[in-house]
This record gives C-alpha cells, sequence and structure tokens, in this order.
C-alpha cells in the first residue's frame, strides 16, 4: 500500500480529486466506484470544481456506490442516493441513469443486492474507486466480524457506526439498524483504489493499516492483499 500523508483535509482532498481527474484523461469512460460520509465530500468539491471549469468530463462515466442504508427512502435527506445527488451528481454533467446506488427501499433486499453485483460485472467493473475507513476499521459497511462477506449482502450495522453516523440523525435511535453493501470481493475487484482517511478518531484505523497484520476484525486490512491502494491521510490520521 502506497501512503501520502497530507498537512489537512483540503490537501488531502485536492489529491484525491487529481487521482480522479486523471484517470477520466486516461479512460473518459471509467467505471467509478464512489463513496458517502464526511471524507469524500472536499474531493467531491474538487471534482465539481473541475467539472465546471470543463478540465474533467462525466458525460461517459458510470458510477457505483459502495452502500446504503435499508431500509430507508430514497428522498429521505439521509439516504446515500440524497446523499450523492446533492453532493455530487446533481452538480456535473453526469447522466443520471448511470449512476447506481443501492435501493434502500426495495421489499426484496437479497434480489437488490444480486441485482446490483449482475449491474457491476456488466459494466465491466470499478476502474478506480474512492474509500473512507470507520472508526472501527469498515470499509463500506463490511463491519469488524469472523468473518467478512464476498459480495453484496444486507448487514447489520453495528454500534460503533450507529453512534458515529448518529450526528447526522436527529438521534442514534433513527439510524437505521441495517444497510446494503457492496462486499470484500466487489470492493477488492476494483482496478484501484484510494482510501481516504483524515482526523484523528481515524488513528487507530489508519495504525492497523500500517502494521503487517491482516485480520476481519479490521476489514480495512484487507485492503493491504490489493496491487494498488494508495493511503491518502491527513497527519491527524496518520498520527503525528
Ligand atoms: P466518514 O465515514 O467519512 O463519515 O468518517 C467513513 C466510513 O464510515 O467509512
Amino acid at each position: 500500500m502506497k501512503v501520502i500523508i497530507c498537512e489537512n483535509y483540503e490537501e488531502m482532498s485536492a489529491k484525491a480529486a487529481d487521482i480522479f481527474a486523471a484517470q477520466l484523461t486516461l479512460k473518459p469512460d471509467s467505471i467509478l466506484g464512489l463513496a458517502t460520509g464526511s471524507t469524500p465530500v472536499g474531493m467531491y468539491k474538487n471534482l465539481i470544481k473541475m467539472n465546471e471549469a470543463g478540465k474533467i468530463d462525466f458525460s461517459a462515466v458510470k458510477t457505483f456506490n459502495l452502500d446504503e442504508y435499508y431500509p430507508i427512502k430514497r428522498d429521505n435527506s439521509q439516504s446515500y442516493f440524497t446523499f450523492m445527488n446533492e453532493n455530487l451528481f446533481s452538480h456535473i454533467n453526469i447522466d443520471m441513469a448511470n449512476t447506481h446506488v443501492p435501493n434502500g427501499e426495495t421489499d426484496d433486499a437479497e434480489a437488490e443486492c444480486k441485482e446490483y453485483e449482475k449491474k457491476l460485472a456488466a459494466a465491466g467493473g470499478v476502474d478506480l474507486q474512492v474509500l473512507g475507513i470507520g472508526q472501527n476499521g469498515h470499509i463500506a459497511f463490511n463491519e469488524p466480524d469472523d468473518a467478512l462477506f464476498s459480495y453484496t449482502h444486507v448487514t447489520d450495522l453495528t454500534e460503533s457506526t450507529i453512534n458515529a453516523n448518529a450526528r447526522f440523525f436527529d438521534s442514534a435511535d433513527d439510524v437505521p439498524t441495517q444497510a446494503i453493501t457492496m462486499g470484500m470481493a466487489s470492493i477488492m475487484s476494483a482496478k484501484k483504489i484510494v482510501l481516504l482517511a483524515n482526523g484523528a478518531n481515524k488513528k487507530d484505523a489508519v495504525k492497523e493499516l500500517l502494521n503487517d497484520k491482516i485480520t476481519t476484525s479490521v476489514p480495512a486490512t484487507l485492503l493491504k492483499l490489493h496491487p494498488d491502494v494508495v493511503l491518502i491521510c491527513d497527519k491527524d490520521a496518520y498520527g503525528i
């Protein structure tokens, strides 16, 4: 895993956006794997600016998001569907038909998971994936456990994740307790991965990435098996 340490969140976001911009220059019809949460918002802001300035073009791009709460209405202000529209899609020249977020309002979540994997495979797999990391070391909603799932599945959220995400809801009781998430194999099949971490609350999770161990109790450590991962973090997350 390559590691880039940045002064602050702004530098981390700019560097990550540069990698995405380079990807679109090299392959305008890239399949991008996208993430929600606070971490990638700065990168999305940079990409919006580059798109507005005519430096990058999303017209041929397809996107697949990592996860979505379950159940949740797409028009709920905290759904990841709404998050993506507000933080990226509505500001760039992407064809909305080319964007994919797991459907959190389906009655048949198992069928949705299978369908999502099929769409991902039919698109040819993700060229460049952005990931955040949970304080507990999760990636997407692959929570620490004795065993992890390979493909898109429904999962229970851990207390740590519910508490971490409660800041976006009126209270922790309002956070959905389940999610639809890509699995570890779905994520690891991306050709290139940019993992972002900022803030001192990510320090312990980042430390686990930098030692030599791989454990399902810190799902992000499985990324050490991937041939092309760059961790871009700020000094606080790196612990210096
Ligand atoms: P955050 O979430 O970007 O809001 O910190 C990251 C994650 O939980 O994967």
